[in-house]
């Protein structure tokens, strides 16, 4: 069973926050390895919690905290998310149930939405395997999109 929690950033999740995102390499994303100025910057400048956005805690009965979900765009039809586990969580199938937890979230609090919105790189072959899985479908290729660094 596997249960969003929303995260006060600013407030009593700060620390924790802090220690996931700095704690853990997210090599597909633009900034692999974030450091902790990075991220106290980014909470600083607003980056987490408004009503275009909202974080939560994937929390798992019997693992706990596996990971995060960042939702944007939620005044819009249609949202985006970033979905980021736990190292040791990864590769057990728990990014399925948290994509699917997410999207039932989705549609069940936010009444104006029509339409998940989710980009991965085309090298995150688990991601994309997630998305299949989970019966999304596939609009768009954007073949130079933004510049990253290649995981070999
Ligand atoms: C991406 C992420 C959510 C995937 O969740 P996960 O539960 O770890 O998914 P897995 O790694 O088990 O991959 C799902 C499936 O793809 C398969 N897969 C993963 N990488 C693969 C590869 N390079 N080649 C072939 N198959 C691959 C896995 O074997 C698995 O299939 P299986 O269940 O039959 O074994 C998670 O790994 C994560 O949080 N990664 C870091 C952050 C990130 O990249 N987020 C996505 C941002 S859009």
């Amino acid at each position: 069973m596997l249960t969003l929690r929303r995260l006060d950033p600013t407030g009593a999740d700060r620390e924790a926050l802090i220690e996931f995102l700095t704690g853990h390499e997210f090599p597909f994303h633009m900034r692999p390895r974030l450091t902790r100025a990075q991220v106290e910057q980014d909470i600083d400048d607003g980056d987490y919690p408004d009503d275009e956005k909202d974080s939560y805690w994937l929390h798992h009965q019997d693992h706990g905290r596996i990971g995060i979900v960042r939702l944007e765009d939620l005044e819009d039809p249609s949202p985006v998310f970033d979905l980021r586990l736990a190292t040791e969580h990864r590769g057990h199938g728990l990014g399925e149930a948290s994509l699917r937890a997410i999207t039932r979230h989705l549609f069940e609090t936010l009444p104006n939405v029509t339409r998940f919105e989710g980009q991965t790189r085309e090298d995150n072959i688990g991601m994309r395997t997630l998305f299949l899985r989970c019966g999304w479908l596939k609009e768009a290729h954007y073949r130079e999109s933004w510049p990253v660094r290649r995981v070999s």
